[in-house]
């Protein structure tokens, strides 16, 4: 029988890559801090019908790649294709806009769109995200949009990627723009891709986006949207602000995103290259979502991050992955019962010592009994990827020492088994050059 394979477009990640994740996670947490950010967990199900409408019907996500089913209680739900929604609903439950605004969240978790995998593009995937929820001054989506980059800087990204920015008018101007871009696409229909054919009628501002060579001509001469006095102020302070920061971006009339809450100011930060899935982080402003979901007005804006596109450009730019944990490994020389007691007393104290530093800072194992000499222990340990070892026989036992062997270099040191702390400097120390 062959073994049982993951969903497509969902994977596993396992050891060899979770210390990067971990990392990223860690910083990523530490960077949201810094601007008063607080973390929000939030379901992996919710109600369909919190990402319907509130995500736009006629959008990719809606209609193709969510994950709905009716459970067994005949009830429809949805696994979160994105968390904005979710955490406003979280936040207005919880009467968090209540308290003096803005209130500032940030999460990360897995989200799930049923899209075509490739690169880049996964059916499970992850975000870091943070939603300012109370704001409706310009200051914000510029502290958003300067978080990201802080986050960038962190990771060794920034100088890869690109921020690209525009802005979406009011909603009442947005529906008159989309008004005016039917009657445009209508009169180009048969020019038209078969995708954006299909899309002039529900949601003709994505049409703006399509990668088609000849749809992009049309949509290059299509009506613009004309923000009003108020829209086009808002958006100035936020270009200001970016300015002032030293914060150079792109503005792009195509940049629409793939949901239909946003209004004002969208932004992506983009990968240098032209694929489809670039995009490594995205967001905006959404002032109309919270009164959407049956909560009183509430301004909104926020951005959520990819975090495998976020490896991988970190990847691309030779960003340091975090050094492997040190490892050692406590063996005895011959597994006899007093032996082996003392061998797994000695990983205990260290352990203990470990974690009472509030540390994984060290991991350290017991490999099996195998009845082995001194060379064969070696050899197994460092097949094991420990980075040193202690290895215990009747000498060490009566005088209650160990020594600790790196196996990088060979040096060894002796100590006494009370010595735990300087037992964990040696393990942990750096290797000099
Ligand atoms: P989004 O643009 O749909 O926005 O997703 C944000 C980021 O998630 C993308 O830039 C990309 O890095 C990553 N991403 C999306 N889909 C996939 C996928 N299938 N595979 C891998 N990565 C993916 C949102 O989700 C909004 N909630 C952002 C936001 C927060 N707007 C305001 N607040």
């Amino acid at each position: 029988m062959s073994l049982i394979q993951p969903v497509r477009g969902m994977r596993d990640l396992l050891p060899s890559e979770t210390a990067a994740w971990r990392a990223l996670e860690a910083a990523a947490a530490r960077c949201f801090a810094a601007y008063g950010y607080r973390e929000a967990r939030t379901p992996v199900l919710e109600k369909t019908e919190l990402f319907a409408r509130q995500l736009g019907e006629h959008t990719d996500v809606v209609q193709k790649e969510m994950y709905a089913f009716t459970d067994g209680g005949g009830e429809n739900l949805t696994l979160r294709p994105e968390a904005t929604v979710a955490v406003v609903r979280a936040a207005l439950a919880a009467g968090l806009h209540r308290a003096p605004p803005p209130a500032r969240l940030f999460y990360s978790g897995a989200m799930f769109r049923r899209e075509r995998p490739q690169k880049g593009r996964y059916r499970q995937f992850h975000q870091f995200g943070a939603e300012a929820l109370g704001a409706p001054a310009p200051e914000i989506d510029a502290e958003i949009i300067l978080m990201c980059r802080r986050l960038f800087a962190m990771c060794g990204v920034e100088d890869r990627l690109t921020l690209v920015i525009n802005n979406l008018g009011s909603a009442e101007e947005r529906a008159a723009h989309r008004g005016k871009l039917r009657d445009y696409f209508r009169a180009h229909i048969n020019d038209l891709d078969e995708a954006s054919r299909a899309r002039v009628d529900d949601n003709p501002l994505r049409i703006l986006d399509s990668k088609n060579a000849q749809t992009q001509a049309i949509a290059a001469a299509a009506p613009r949207l004309a923000p009003g006095k108020e829209s086009a102020a808002h958006f100035d302070s936020v270009k200001r602000l970016l300015d002032a920061a030293k914060l150079r971006y792109e503005e792009d009339a195509a940049l629409v995103r793939g949901l239909d809450y946003y209004n004002l100011t969208v932004f992506e930060w983009r990968a240098p290259d032209d694929r489809r899935q670039n995009a490594v982080c995205g967001g905006g402003r959404y002032d109309g979502l919270a009164e959407s979901i049956g909560g009183p007005p509430l301004a909104g804006c926020g951005f959520a991050a990819g975090v495998e596109r976020l490896l991988a450009e970190m990847e691309a730019a030779n960003s340091p992955t975090p050094k492997p944990t040190p490892s050692l490994q406590v063996a005895a020389i011959d597994e006899g019962d007093a032996l082996g007691a003392f061998a797994l007393n000695i990983a205990e104290r260290l352990r203990a010592a470990s974690l009472a530093r509030g540390g994984d800072d060290v991991e350290i194992t017991r490999p099996p009994a195998d009845g082995g000499g001194a060379g064969r222990r070696i050899k197994k340990a460092s097949g094991a990827g420990a980075t040193h070892i202690a290895l215990v026989g009747e000498d060490e036992l009566r005088a209650r020492e160990v020594t600790i062997k790196r196996l990088a270099d060979g040096a060894q040191e002796k100590f006494a088994v009370e010595d735990v702390d300087e037992i964990l400097a040696f393990v942990g120390a750096p290797l000099r050059d």
